[in-house]
């Protein structure tokens, strides 16, 4: 099977590191000119869009502010001159457990809720009103097990934000087909990045390994072939699917 994504423009969110970066990466080698989207990281996406080439570029944006997400599809399209797939795939994980007062726990609510699920709202609908004129385009946002299975009890709104991202997907999934839009889910379980780190450093690597059925925890490398699969158009069909890559470690 021969993946050629030559010509596709593809905006990959939170693009600088982690998960997103390894995303971009293997578009990159099938040579779609890609759209990295960094928050604070922009010295490291200057030198990924260096290293993938195809015409790739940079795109910053705290997207914690909503109308961002506008400013951002609308940038890259005006730049790049169009666009063929959105990855939404920028997201915190806050530990904000409920002995916290509520102030501080409604400031954890309000941010993952801001990052992981408003941001993602208004990216689809700026990128569903462009696909609508142009003719179709793919959407793949990165939830997680959680919004499936449920999280740790210091994760709420983890796993309230996520859940909200499947459905939102599956929605545009069902409105837009006819549009030729098509929505995917990839939902990752635990993967070794940096946002992880903070929960390895409490728990310890071995409470996640005893969760996994393979003998080793997933890379972003992992993740990535998934993502490049959806964007090249020969996943359509499950359009509205959500795919699950976490190692056994929850099994539908
Ligand atoms: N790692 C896991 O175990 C795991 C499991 C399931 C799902 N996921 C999901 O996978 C996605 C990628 O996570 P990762 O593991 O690769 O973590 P990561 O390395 O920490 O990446 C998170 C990305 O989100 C961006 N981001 C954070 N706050 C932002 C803001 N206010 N505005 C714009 N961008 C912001 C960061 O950008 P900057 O660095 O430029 O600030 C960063 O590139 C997330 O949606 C996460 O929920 C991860």
């Amino acid at each position: 099977m021969n993946i050629d994504l030559k010509g596709q423009v593809v905006l990959v969110t939170g693009a600088a590191g982690g998960i997103g970066e390894a995303i971009v990466r293997q578009l990159g080698e099938h040579g779609a000119t890609v759209a990295i989207h960094y928050n604070s990281n922009k010295e490291h996406a200057q030198k990924l869009a260096r290293e993938v080439g195809n015409e790739s570029k940079i795109f910053g944006a705290d997207l914690s502010v909503p109308l961002n997400g506008v400013a951002l599809v609308r940038d890259v399209i005006r730049t790049c001159g169009s666009l063929g797939t959105l990855v939404n795939n920028a997201g915190v994980y806050l530990c904000s457990p409920n002995e916290k007062n509520i102030g501080e726990w409604l400031t954890d609510w309000n941010r993952t809720i801001a990052v992981n699920l408003t941001a993602t709202g208004v990216l689809c609908r700026e990128a569903v009103n462009y696909f609508k004129k142009a003719g179709g385009g793919r959407i793949v946002n990165i939830a997680s097990r959680a919004a499936f299975r449920g999280d740790y009890e210091d994760y709420f709104a983890y796993a309230a934000s996520k859940g909200g991202m499947v459905a939102l997907s599956k929605t545009i999934a069902r409105a837009y087909g006819k549009h030729n839009i098509k929505s995917f889910v990839v939902a990752p379980g635990f993967v070794r990045t940096p946002i992880i780190d903070e929960y390895i450093k409490e728990h310890g690597a071995e409470k996640i390994m005893n969760e996994l059925a393979l003998n080793e925890l997933t890379r972003p490398e992992d993740i990535a072939p998934t993502i490049v699969f959806l964007a090249s158009g020969l996943m359509d069909h499950a359009t509205g699917c959500s795919i699950d890559i976490n190692a056994a470690s929850y099994v539908r």
